[in-house]
């Protein structure tokens, strides 16, 4: 099982469309996909039809167990999508209380790490929607991954945004065990538009090493597919949009092979 988060400090970069555009193609591939929506506000639920505020088991269950998770606890809160082979973690409106609640309690960066690993076996990868903001949810996530994608809109507040994020990645990586690769994802580009070539111009300067070859265009049809429900994969496979998210995946693949005989090497 492969873990990956995506997430930004900012908001309305295209974190929930990556992950649902993601899921979509994963699946199409024919793997088991199971989402995980850290989102008080519940997007990705949302985008999927359920409502985060009338929704009884959610990710919240996991933070609120006073004993160690269990693989049926992991279970009691998986709801379907639209496609067969994804599965989804819901976001509930209580979560928004979980900064607050779990402030000075020990483990609390671990709950989803640990439940992850009581269902190691039945998928081939999770992806973690995240909230706009720094707290415990986004450090579980990031406890939890294998790999960070960081969607940023190619636009110029926007990289003032990646900065902090950055900064933040840093803090949580020197306390982490064992580092993760991260990717930054420039979302949202639009050819036609100056803003756009010079603010991938110059994420592309600062962030050399990191940022994706390639971008995600703006495609005005993902909004017609989060009314549906469905992920653009599904309603329109030929979209631009679907087009770059396919390379996008392509690329996370091989870095993940190279990972794995790199590895297999050092053993
Ligand atoms: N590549 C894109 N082209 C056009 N619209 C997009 C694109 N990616 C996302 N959107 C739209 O922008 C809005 C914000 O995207 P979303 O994925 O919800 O961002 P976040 O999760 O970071 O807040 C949504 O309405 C979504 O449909
Ligand atoms: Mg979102």
């Amino acid at each position: 099982m492969k873990v990956w988060a995506i997430a930004n400090q900012k908001g309305g970069v295209g974190k929930t469309t990556t992950v649902v555009t993601m899921a979509g193609l994963l699946a199409k591939m024919g793997k088991r996909v199971l989402l995980l929506d850290l989102d008080p506000q519940g997007s990705m639920t949302s985008y999927f039809q359920y409502n985060p505020d009338e929704i009884n088991n959610s990710v919240y269950n996991l933070f609120r167990l006073q004993r160690p998770v269990k693989k049926e606890d992991v279970k009691k809160i998986l709801v379907n999508t639209s496609h067969e082979n994804v599965r989804l973690a819901p976001a509930s409106l209580l979560l928004a209380t979980i900064e607050r609640s779990t402030q000075n309690k020990d483990g609390m960066g671990l709950v989803i790490s640990n439940a992850l690993s009581m269902i190691d076996d039945e998928y081939d990868y999770v992806l973690i929607d995240n909230p706009p903001m720094l707290g415990v949810l986004m450090i579980n996530a990031l406890a939890a991954c294998d790999c960070l994608l960081i969607p940023v809109q190619t636009e110029y507040l926007a990289i003032k945004g990646l900065e902090r994020m950055m900064r933040t990645l840093s803090m949580v990586t020197k306390s982490r065990e064992h580092s993760f690769n991260y990717i930054i994802v420039p979302t949202m580009y639009d050819r036609r538009t100056q803003a756009s070539a010079v603010s991938l111009k110059t994420l592309r300067s600062t962030y050399p090493e990191q940022m994706w070859k390639s971008v995600i265009p703006i495609d005005t049809k993902f909004r017609n597919a989060s009314e549906l429900g469905v992920s653009l994969v599904e309603l329109n496979p030929n979209s631009r949009g679907v087009v770059a998210y396919e390379s996008l995946l392509t690329h996370l693949l091989e870095v993940d092979n190279l990972m794995k005989r790199r590895s297999a090497e050092h053993v």
